[in-house]
């Protein structure tokens, strides 16, 4: 997968139990996705359609660092479906401990909101890049 964003946990980020608000966990994912989508995809004009089920498998504290990672699952006409993967870092032993992983689904749009196509060249190549990996 690729690192796409860093974020830091922070006290205005809490919910109720002294843990990371989902909520907030689940924007940064959906930004952090659509910014990656929008990469691959080589436009701005993309909207999230659907995300599949979100787990939240660990908690997440103050003070911790999450790291969120992208990888193309696959490309179709006007949308992209990507798999992304939060992890914390934990700073003792220098490794990441994933702690919330989903599947997104953007979808290419027009200057009316439309569904539109994603340029031929530019899916062409992601196509060629999953076949590969
Ligand atoms: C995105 C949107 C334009 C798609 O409209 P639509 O009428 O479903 O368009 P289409 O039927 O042509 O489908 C377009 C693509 O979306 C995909 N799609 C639509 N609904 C889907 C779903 N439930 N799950 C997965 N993919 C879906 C289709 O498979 C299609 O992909 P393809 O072109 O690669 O084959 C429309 O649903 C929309 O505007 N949604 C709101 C988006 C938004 O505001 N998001 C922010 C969060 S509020």
């Amino acid at each position: 997968m690729e690192l796409i964003s860093t974020k830091i946990c922070k006290t205005s980020d809490i919910g109720v139990n002294e843990n990371l608000f989902g909520g907030t966990l689940m924007a940064w994912m959906d930004e952090a996705g659509g910014s990656f989508a929008a990469v691959k995809c080589c436009t701005p004009n993309l909207v999230t359609v659907k995300i599949n089920e979100v787990l939240f498998k660990k908690p997440v504290k103050v003070k911790e660092h999450i790291r969120i990672y992208g990888k193309v699952l696959k490309v179709g006409r006007s949308s992209i479906t990507i798999s992304v993967e939060a992890r914390k870092v934990m700073f003792s032993d220098a490794v990441e401990d994933s702690v919330c992983s989903t599947e997104m689904v953007f979808v290419k749009i027009d200057k009316e909101g439309n569904a539109s196509p994603i340029k031929e060249k530019v899916r062409k190549k992601l196509i060629d890049e999953l076949k590969e990996n």
